[in-house]
């Protein structure tokens, strides 16, 4: 867009909002967006390679000619929502002057290879790896060193650092154990690095959502959760049931048939999911906006009085999910079919489908509908969704290093320990710099936040702990 256009657009809003001036997230977050070339394919020399735009965003307010680079190595999401939910790195930027990059993951937000033809075929996806991915950031940051100091002669004098959460915190960690030179060292947030096939049990994950809403939810909670799925299943049977469920839960497409119904319990499962992993203390708006303890919250909406009606249970089940799908109450209808036009959902469908498999399975101690893990399953959907086979389960094992992490250096792993994704983390020190810090009572990524009066001792411990290794690594102690 050009000045001009965002200028007019800007006074048109200050206008229209009645002199309540709108700032744009790059202001309030003084971001600057940038765009490189990059190969879309690394590693292969071909008559005419393509080239693509990755975009990256630089703040450099806090920036002092000589501080570090501290770089987030962007996941599965439009690289503005990491660089508003990463106040952290903003937060310690003043204390080592450093200069601040959110570089986009490649086929997320506006990083494209393909155009609006990028997830048209499996042609055009297949350059959708965290190899490529990985390449791209460090090829980003040697063009950083290059041309942000460039009078500067030894590019070491310039250490980068490298931070991210969840996905975006395997991809710090990987970083930097695949480009050592490139990052000096790597704060990786609740990073399900031991997330894959035969390392960690499949049952763990929604063993652990689930004693997350044992914790913050009343007792009878889980309990009447878990009695939802039957009430949905049986009412589905008839058409009347499927016409009461879609109308009482707003859905935007009709519930027709048992692949309707099961992709409604899909979406209910991944909303659980959603809520436990953002359980933080104070409003967020991170994948949607939530009050404060969301999990308490929707289980306050759940009473138990209903367990012999179950028309009842399902609206009042309606108005516990609005917390997460409505809590704005802008939300015209429900779109369980979110993937079909979520196109961040499809991408992280894909790359779980082919090369992040991440083993998940219910069981009848947990809150879910028991579902054993099936590879040959998931590898059929997989198939059917995307045109392409999971080509080998165990591929991340072998790309990263599986558990055998001690031959690395210089990465903080921190873990929320009521975080689901904790139970695929690194929780043990691995080696004399390879540490791990756990997190008593905290969810998702929440040490990578900015601090918050109401923060707890645990996660301001986890966050002196990375300013300390981060000085380390610095030289700075
Ligand atoms: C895709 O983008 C091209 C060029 O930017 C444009 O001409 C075309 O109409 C777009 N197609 C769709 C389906 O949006
Ligand atoms: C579901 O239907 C079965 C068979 O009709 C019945 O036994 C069961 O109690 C029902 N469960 C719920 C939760 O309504
Ligand atoms: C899901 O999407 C398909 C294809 O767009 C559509 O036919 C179907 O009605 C949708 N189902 C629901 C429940 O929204
Ligand atoms: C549910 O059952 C209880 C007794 O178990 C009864 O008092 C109550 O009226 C019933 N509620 C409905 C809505 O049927
Ligand atoms: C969201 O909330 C608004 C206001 O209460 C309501 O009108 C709307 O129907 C709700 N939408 C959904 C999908 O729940
Ligand atoms: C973190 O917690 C796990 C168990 O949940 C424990 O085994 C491990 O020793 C703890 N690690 C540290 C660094 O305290
Ligand atoms: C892990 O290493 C850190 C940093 O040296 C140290 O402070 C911590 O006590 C270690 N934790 C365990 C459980 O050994």
């Amino acid at each position: 867009m050009s000045l001009l256009l965002k200028f007019a657009i800007s006074i048109l809003l200050v206008f229209l909002s009645n002199t309540i001036e709108i700032e744009s997230v790059e202001q309030i977050y003084s971001l600057e967006t940038r765009y490189i070339e990059v190969p879309v394919d690394h590693f292969s020399a071909l008559p005419s390679p393509k080239y693509f735009k990755l975009r990256y965003l630089i703040n450099s307010k806090y920036h002092v000619r000589g501080g570090p680079v501290f770089v987030y190595t962007g996941n599965d999401g439009d690289i503005s929502i990491f660089a508003q939910n990463t106040g952290f790195m903003y937060d310690i930027a003043p204390v080592f002057n450093a200069l601040l990059v959110f570089i986009e993951h490649r086929y997320y937000g506006q990083s494209l290879p393909f155009g609006n033809s990028t997830f048209s075929s499996p042609d055009n996806m297949q350059y959708l790896t965290s190899t490529q991915a990985l390449a791209d950031f460090a090829f980003v940051i040697e063009h950083l060193k290059k041309s942000f100091f460039e009078n500067v002669i030894s590019y070491d004098t310039h250490p980068f650092v490298a931070f991210g959460g969840s996905y975006g915190g395997m991809l710090a960690a990987w970083l930097r154990m695949k480009y050592p030179y490139s990052v000096i060292g790597a704060i990786s947030s609740s990073a399900p690095m031991f997330y894959f096939p035969g390392m960690t049990s499949c049952e763990l994950f929604y063993d652990k959502v689930t004693q997350v809403f044992e914790k913050y939810g009343h007792d009878q909670c889980v309990k009447t959760i878990k009695l939802g799925w039957d009430v949905i299943i049986n009412l589905s049977k008839t058409k009347l049931g499927m016409d009461f469920i879609s109308t009482t839960w707003k859905l935007c497409g009709k519930l027709k048939n048992s692949e309707d119904t099961e992709m409604l319990l899909n979406w209910l499962g991944n909303i659980y999911v959603n809520i436990a992993l953002t359980n933080y203390h104070y409003p967020t708006d991170f994948y949607t906006p939530l009050p404060a303890y969301p999990v308490k919250v929707f289980c306050d909406k759940l009473t138990t009085s209903y367990f012999n009606d179950t028309k009842g249970l399902i609206e009042h089940f309606s108005h516990a999910l609005e917390i997460y799908t409505n809590y704005t109450g802008k939300r015209v209808c429900n779109n369980i079919n979110s993937s079909i036009d979520d196109y961040t959902e499809f991408a992280w469908d894909y790359q779980q489908c082919t090369e992040l498999v991440m083993p998940k399975c219910s069981t009848d101690a947990d809150m879910f509908i028991t579902k054993p893990w099936d590879f040959e399953k998931y590898s059929m959907n997989c198939f059917k969704k995307f045109g392409v086979k999971t080509f080998e389960p165990d591929w991340a094992v072998i790309a990263y290093g599986g558990k055998n992490l001690r031959h690395y250096s210089n990465i903080v792993f921190s873990n929320g320990m009521m975080d689901p994704y904790s139970c695929g983390g690194v929780t043990g020190n691995m080696s004399a710099s390879i540490w791990a810090f756990n997190i008593s009572d905290a969810p998702h990524h929440i040490d990578l936040r900015n601090s918050d009066v109401a923060d707890n001792n645990y996660v301001f411990s986890a966050r002196a702990f990375h300013i300390q290794a981060i000085k380390q690594w610095l030289n700075m102690v």
